[in-house]
């Protein structure tokens, strides 16, 4: 286990995912921009009453025509118009940088958008030399795709774009207008290095792979089998893929990467950090689909503790801009609970060994937007988890909640009136206000960022740990049920305990306990130091 003073920037602090559009307009034309970023650091770090994270993940900012919003990249060494200037960003990483903050940009190396000038002239013949690449092929014996590969989009279907002109088929793995990039020619592997390098020289301080799994795919290009896909995660090419994007990383000094390992396996996932000359970090799509529940959660834990090396370090999470919020996903359905369960989702992510991510707005304990049909944008339906961030009540700043003097792009979520920042940040008791005082903890006690965690047996409906270092001891309680519980800790553990942090806020801080004898709210998370 490494030391305090031995761990990387990436594991010590919370790490806050920003998606631009949706974070804050600088101009009003109703969609976020990067200027809009640089005017909120402050509630972010190195002001009184910031959050406390120590770095932002910033989504796709690069030109655009927005398909899949950014996803689909037309430059990769530019900034769109909508979003700024190349100056606006590097004015965004100054202003990060003297509050402490790091920035990891998106990097989405698996396609481009089909008006990048790449593939315009990859489609314009069969002979263009940059025919290969993309991943091209003709129609299969019969006719139709070549194989029965798919896009990860339902609504899309079948992975491949039939293009008249050269009378073949291109590879999709996600919209048509994101013809994947051919990771077999040498030459796009050089050019998506360079990307890398352009980024690395303008001082950020990491990437987010997007679809990282993506980028080996079997070269023959034969069908899935039920159990056994052909269209990701190919071995042993995309470790050495992989070790490839990390000589250039490190290159330059003290640079991280996680990457989107979308992969439902734990062992295939843990392969990507394990050898220490790949990814830092990937973020777990196992956890994040499991059910709310206690056993599950500590289970899956426990799975990825006894797969990783002790160098691999996990990450967490439970949300994200493609999948639905926190206190939309998990409420039970009583009055409150998806707030409640927001809150001991924050715990239980702060809390863990590993790195926290946190999405925007999960830290306000937001349920996702209704969004009629009308308004209705993206293709897999998220529109829901992406909607603006309301900054100020609605009935002080009117309709764009101080996201926007505009019309925002989308719905502001539900509840906004209530849970905008400006007015949690006045309420001692808000979601928001219990984040800022978990991750200050966490930022206090090195126990909770490197120590060690050692699983207590407990009532099944909570889930309960210990983190320990030479610093200090804690033991935090989460209870999954929407019920009263007794801990009714067994094996060894402390005995007696001081309530550092509930998720209710309404313990006296510093409230002693008997663990034994000591009763749980309903969706109460606890943070004790052991006496
Ligand atoms: C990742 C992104 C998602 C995007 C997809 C294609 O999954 O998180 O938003 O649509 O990749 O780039
Ligand atoms: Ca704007």
């Amino acid at each position: 286990m490494r030391e305090q003073d031995e761990l990387h920037w990436w594991q010590r602090d919370a790490i806050y995912q920003i998606y631009p559009r949706s974070f804050s307009d600088s101009n009003g034309d109703g969609i976020g921009d990067l200027r809009g970023i640089v005017d909120r650091l402050d509630y972010l770090a190195g002001a009184d009453s910031s959050l406390g994270v120590g770095a932002i993940w910033i989504s796709p900012f690069y030109p655009s025509p927005m398909a899949d919003f950014g996803y689909d990249v037309v430059d990769y060494t530019d900034v769109d118009p909508i979003f700024g200037t190349l100056d606006d960003f590097d004015l965004l990483v100054r202003e990060a940088h003297a509050r402490g903050l790091r920035v990891i940009v998106d990097w989405v190396p698996n396609h481009s958008s089909d008006e990048h000038p790449w593939f315009r002239e990859s489609r314009s013949s069969r002979h263009n030399p940059r025919r290969d690449w993309y991943v091209w092929r003709d129609p299969a014996r019969g006719g139709g795709p070549p194989n029965n590969w798919r896009s990860a989009f339902e609504a899309v279907g079948p992975a491949w774009t039939f293009d008249g002109a050269t009378g073949q088929y291109y590879l999709n793995s996600f919209t048509p207008q994101q013809p994947d990039l051919n990771w077999e020619n040498p030459d796009v592997e050089a050019a998506m290095h360079e990307v890398l390098r352009f980024w690395l020289r303008r001082g950020v301080d990491g990437f987010r792979i997007d679809v990282v799994h993506k980028l080996a795919k079997d070269p023959e290009l034969r069908d899935n089998q039920p159990g056994l896909r052909h269209d990701e995660d190919w071995q042993p090419t995309i470790h050495d893929r992989l070790r490839g994007i990390r000589r250039v990383v490190d290159e330059f000094e003290d640079r991280m990467l996680v990457g989107e390992v979308y992969l439902r396996d734990l062992r295939r996932v843990v392969e990507y950090i394990n050898t220490g000359d790949q990814l830092d970090l990937a973020h777990n799509f196992v956890f994040l689909f499991l059910p709310w529940d206690a056993q599950a959660m500590r289970a899956s834990v426990e799975d990825f503790e006894q797969l990783a090396e002790a160098a691999a370090w996990p990450a967490w999470f439970l949300a994200n801009h493609d999948h639905p919020r926190v206190a939309s996903r998990f409420a039970d359905g009583t009055p409150g609970s998806g707030e409640r369960r927001a809150r001991l989702a924050a715990m239980l992510i702060c809390t863990l060994r590993g790195t926290p991510f946190i999405y925007q707005g999960e830290e306000l304990g937001l349920p996702d937007a209704e969004v009629p049909p009308e308004a209705v944008v993206d293709v897999d339906g998220r529109d829901p988890e992406r909607a603006p961030i309301p900054w100020e009540r609605p009935s002080d700043a009117g309709p764009g909640a101080g996201f926007s003097t505009g019309a925002p792009w989308l719905p502001l979520p539900t509840g906004a009136e209530r849970l905008a920042v400006g007015a949690q940040l006045g309420d001692p008791g808000s979601t928001l206000q219990l984040v800022r005082r978990i991750l200050d903890l966490r930022r206090s006690e090195p126990a909770l960022q490197g120590g060690s965690q050692r699983r207590v047996d407990s009532a099944t409906q909570v889930f309960c740990f210990t983190r320990e270092s030479e610093d200090g001891h804690f033991v935090v309680a989460l209870n999954f049920a929407g019920e009263r519980v007794r801990l009714d800790p067994r094996g060894a553990v402390v005995r007696r305990a001081r309530v550092e942090l509930s998720t209710y806020l309404t313990r006296a801080p510093g409230e002693e306990v008997e663990l034994g004898a000591l009763v749980i709210e309903a969706d109460e998370g606890l943070i004790l130091r052991a006496m």
